[in-house]
């Protein structure tokens, strides 16, 4: 039975540390607020003129050295991400030129915090499927280009930061390895919870002065209702995860949770009575990079010296969209 492996796994994030106290010069805010209410202390911002591609192709090569690869050996891209290099086409196109990797195909995964557990899934199906022997799966994220630094847009700037993650899952034939579930959900009646106004594209005219002007060029959040909906959503995809492949929680390694805040993850440990030790996380340093949090914690995890072959991993993520969803994998 051909099922799908991480074979390689890479992570990078850009060099400048930008610190809760860093934030608080720019808008009214306080270490000791965002702290308390997210665990986050710093994330990276990129330097002007990085794109979303350009952090995505430095963890590629970590993950294609990690899986003894060339990019002549990837047969396909998928590219999650919510903040492209350009409206369109996708990040994907970018970044297999920059692999000097044509013709291989590549498809845009725009489902945000879920970007990557959508994309794992994809991938899983099509090699399964025997259409493909090893894909590239990346996260990427430059938020910092488009956050609202005014006392307006602080509930969310102070959340987010840039970063990349990627693996290549190829096609393998070991029992004991591989990705063994996955589920995926959506809930767009809450779409505008967490959006970015502007780009009603449909809608004629979408740039206007007044679009401009009047502050929908950011991205704007309920606060509150993400993070009711991110818990009850999660508990009840974990439930479920644990429930279809007869899992105890005890046989689960590490759950790697998507990073949005702190608070979210210790309640859904705390709900489901799992140990708090077994939510990993690292958005302390790092902030929510929304498609790349999953890969660069598993990475992290990885390259710490953590995962023995075998190890039983629980992948979850919740986001804008509403999506949501988990992965269940061998390590
Ligand atoms: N610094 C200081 N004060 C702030 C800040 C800030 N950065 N942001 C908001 N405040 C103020 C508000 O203006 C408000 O002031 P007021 O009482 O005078 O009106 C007060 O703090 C409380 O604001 P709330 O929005 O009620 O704060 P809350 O306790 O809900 O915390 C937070 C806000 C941290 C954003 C929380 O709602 C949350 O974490 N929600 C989930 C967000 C999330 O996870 N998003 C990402 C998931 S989806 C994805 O990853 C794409």
């Amino acid at each position: 039975m051909i099922r799908s492996v991480i074979a390689g796994i890479g992570s990078f994030v850009p060099p400048k540390v930008v610190t809760n106290d860093d934030l608080a010069q720019r808008m009214t805010t306080s270490d000791e607020w965002i702290q308390t209410r997210t665990g986050i202390r710093e994330r990276r911002f990129a330097e002007e003129g990085v794109s979303c591609s350009d952090l995505a192709l430095e963890a590629t090569r970590k993950a294609l050295e990690d899986a003894g690869m060339t990019a002549s050996d990837i047969d396909f891209i998928i590219f999650a991400t919510l903040s492209p290099d350009h409206h369109f086409p996708g990040t994907g196109c970018y970044l297999q030129a920059k692999l000097d990797a044509a013709p291989v195909g590549c498809l845009d995964v725009r489902n945000q915090c879920t970007g990557f557990l959508y994309s794992l899934a994809t991938a899983d199906a099509m090699i399964r499927a025997g259409l493909y022997r090893n894909i590239l799966i990346v996260g990427s994220e430059v938020h910092s280009s488009a956050l609202d630094f005014s006392d307006t847009g602080r509930d969310v700037a102070v959340l987010f930061g840039d970063g990349a993650g990627a693996v290549v899952l190829s096609a393998g034939d070991d029992p004991e390895r591989g990705v063994l579930y996955t589920e995926l959900h959506a809930d767009g009646r809450f779409a505008k919870a967490l959006h970015l106004d502007i780009w009603d594209i449909s809608k004629k005219p979408y740039i206007t002065p007044e679009t401009v002007t009047s502050g929908a060029i950011w991205p704007r959040m309920e606060g509150k209702t993400v993070f009711k909906h991110a818990v009850t959503r999660l508990c009840e995809s974990i439930v479920r995860t644990l429930e279809v492949n007869r899992v105890r929680p005890e046989e689960i390694k590490y759950v790697i949770p998507h990073q949005a805040n702190m608070r979210i993850n210790q309640m859904v440990a705390q709900k489901l009575g799992f140990p708090e030790e077994k939510f990993l996380h690292n958005m302390q340093r790092y902030g929510n990079t929304t498609a790349a949090s999953i890969p660069l914690l598993l990475d992290e995890t990885y390259r710490q010296g953590f995962l023995e072959k075998g190890d039983l991993l629980l992948l979850a993520a919740f986001g804008a969209g509403f999506t949501w969803g988990t992965a269940l994998l061998r390590w």
